[in-house]
């Protein structure tokens, strides 16, 4: 058993923001930028809640599959930026949409959040727990960024990415997913300070802190390996695939892992050029514009693949 996706969405914030325009605030430039991560652009909010951007990507996801926000009955939100710590972004899309026979909860899986979701959803599935799924990946990660570090802010965007999943016992669809938390520094940011009656903290709320090494080493390891698992359990090759659908953190990193495999670039679609990282956003806005530009066809084999903070990482295999 598996699942079918029956709809796609996104959005982004208005506000478009170019390397030359961040370039005018930290040492760094358009040459730079591009040329070590692929990122040419990125979409931040200046206003825009991720309750918007992810009501409005899911709105084009139900348009798109035809249905209505009651037909749902499960709602995932993979999310490091809610803009509540509660009610959850789920919670409060629920309510947004008017989809009142979801559950809803969100996970935190960084940048493999979409895939968790998927995962979780995917048992709902297999246990009856829901037939229907809405699953969103969504983030406002300015608000975390370091705009004075240079080597986190650059990579950054903001947006939203939605897909309505049906349940189909026909279906079939493998996983490989991870996480290894002693690696957990790696890529952080701190919870507000402890502060109560009992301790005084003026502490100022944390930014994001990355070791960018360490994450690429991490990934060009990590996602082939993953992959590949997800593959031999599918039973397929990596020549049968027809689209590998990435996360979309550094432009390196997905052509190493397209070397890994042996799989020529055009497999691979990119689009941290005009989005940059959007963290769990990244796959599920990908899987939309894919969708909506006719690349990605019915009864294509199809693999998706998240890596990111915990560290955690996972891929599926499933036919579009
Ligand atoms: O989505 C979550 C997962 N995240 C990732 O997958 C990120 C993985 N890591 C990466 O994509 C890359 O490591 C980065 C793009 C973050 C950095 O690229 P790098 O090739 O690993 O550069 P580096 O950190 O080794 O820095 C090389 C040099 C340093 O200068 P020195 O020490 O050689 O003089 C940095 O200070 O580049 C400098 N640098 C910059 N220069 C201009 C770092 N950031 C910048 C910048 N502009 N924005």
């Amino acid at each position: 058993m598996g699942f079918r996706i029956i709809g796609t969405g996104r959005s982004v914030p208005q506000r478009a923001v170019s390397n030359d325009e961040i370039a005018k605030f930290v040492d760094t430039s358009d040459e730079w930028i591009s040329q070590r991560t692929g990122i040419k652009n990125r979409y931040i909010s200046v206003g825009e809640t991720l309750n918007q951007l992810s009501a409005q990507a899911s709105e084009k996801a139900m348009e798109m599959a035809g249905v209505t926000a009651d037909s749902i009955d499960l709602i995932i939100v993979g999310t490091l930026s809610p803009d509540r710590i509660i009610p959850s972004a789920a919670c409060e899309l629920q309510a947004a949409i008017g989809a009142k026979n979801a559950v809803a909860f969100d996970i935190n899986a960084a940048c493999s959040g979409f895939l968790f979701a998927l995962q979780i959803a995917n048992g709902f599935f297999a246990t009856g727990g829901a037939k229907r799924a809405l699953l969103v990946g969504a983030e406002v990660l300015s608000k975390m960024t370091d705009w004075t570090d240079r080597g986190t802010c650059v990579l950054f965007g903001d947006g939203a990415g939605a897909c309505i999943v049906d349940y189909d016992k026909d279906a079939t669809v493998t996983f490989s997913s991870g996480s290894d938390g002693t690696k957990g520094d790696a890529l952080c940011i701190d919870n507000r300070p402890l502060n109560n009656l009992f301790i005084k903290n003026e502490a100022p709320l944390d930014h994001t802190h990355m070791d960018g090494q360490e994450v690429f080493k991490f990934a060009v390891k990590t996602v082939p390996r993953a992959i590949e698992d997800a593959m031999m359990k599918a039973g397929i090759k990596a020549e049968d695939v027809d689209v590998f659908l990435l996360h979309q953190a550094n432009l390196r990193i997905i052509e190493s892992v397209a070397k890994r495999l042996k799989r020529p670039m055009e497999l691979f679609p990119l689009i941290m050029s005009e989005f940059g990282n959007m963290s769990a956003a990244c796959v599920p806005v990908l899987l939309d514009i894919q969708v909506r530009n006719g690349t990605l066809q019915r009864g294509m084999q199809t693999v998706m693949a998240g890596f990111g903070a915990g560290l955690t990482w996972s891929a599926a295999v499933f036919v579009y």
